[in-house]
């Protein structure tokens, strides 16, 4: 692994061997020093997990990471994205974690750049966020121990989500059969093969083990995409009324951040069915994974 772009360029093997590699650095705290490499964060969106896991991830490892301001760099006098990587590569930086709204911008990085580096996608656009996508199946592993089995239901808007889009390949690659995407008509996606669409919660949510609730990406909605708040939050609100319709040991998860009491009730936010927090736990091990990875290649 060169790079880490987008979930389908992982084998089923390299996924499991960064869950096994996640669950280690989360076990056993003798961390490698990679002391060699010089990291720069560049994120051209918001953003608090994944910029600062990736932070913690890159200090624990003993890599120098400088976290690149965007709002107050030479971004704003024109620079476009490749030539400030490449000005920061004539630094010394060989790793770079990118996020970005433009869609295939990491493919053009790839393309474009010179030499030995480290690309990670930090999420493009409604494209990918494969980390993301690498954390959740850690954390769904580590209660559920199994994929193949799993009802795992994804609820919320699917349309403008990447964190859905890698997801949805993820569990797809780890053998999930029973993938349910739950979410308004006008938010459906239909190109997704070997997953169940629809716009009915209860039938989504009845026997799940796994419920994934998302963000509504308001950022993301076009004019024809917006909906009635209200009557979302009364249709497909995760409450716990909704819950009890899930398996009785099913977890909930959440990428995170949470708009509480739009998508997801604080009831269940805060339950103890609610694995939210341990998601962010478990980001900073699996991006210590993924640099850890990138190294070696
Ligand atoms: N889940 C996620 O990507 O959160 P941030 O936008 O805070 O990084």
């Amino acid at each position: 692994m060169n790079h880490l772009i987008d979930i389908n360029d992982l084998s089923a093997i390299e996924i499991e061997a960064l869950i096994d590699s996640g669950c280690e650095f989360k076990k056993n705290k003798s961390w490698p020093k990679l002391s060699s490499s010089n990291c720069s964060m560049l994120f051209y969106e918001n953003s608090t997990r994944t910029r600062v896991s990736f932070e913690l991830a890159a200090k624990y490892l003993k890599v120098t990471l400088v976290n690149i301001d965007v709002a107050t760099s030479s971004v704003n006098k024109g620079e476009s994205v490749l030539d400030t990587m490449c000005n920061l590569q004539a630094m010394g930086f060989d790793y770079f974690i990118v996020r970005h709204q433009q869609e295939k911008l990491p493919q053009f990085l790839i393309e474009n750049m010179k030499g030995d580096f480290h690309l990670i996608n930090a999420g493009s656009g409604k494209e990918a966020h494969p980390s993301q996508a690498l954390l959740d199946a850690m954390t769904i592993y580590q209660y559920k121990k199994v994929f193949s089995g799993l009802k795992i239901a994804i609820l919320g808007d699917i349309k403008h989500s990447r964190v859905a889009n890698s997801l949805i390949q993820i569990l797809t690659i780890l053998g999930v059969k029973s993938l349910y995407l739950i979410s308004p008509a006008s938010w459906q996606r239909t190109d997704i093969a070997n997953t169940i669409v629809t716009d009915d919660i209860e039938y989504g949510l009845s026997e799940a083990d796994v419920i994934v609730c998302l963000r509504i990406q308001k950022e993301r909605l076009e004019k024809s995409d917006v909906i009635d708040f209200d009557e979302y939050q009364q249709n497909y609100s995760l409450t716990i009324d909704k819950l009890q319709l899930a398996q009785k040991d099913a977890i909930v998860m959440h990428p995170g951040p949470i708009n509480r009491g739009l998508e997801i009730s604080s009831q269940v936010a805060d339950c103890s069915q609610s694995v939210i927090l341990e998601q962010v736990n478990n980001g900073v091990f699996m991006r210590m994974a993924i640099l850890n990875q990138l190294s070696k290649s």
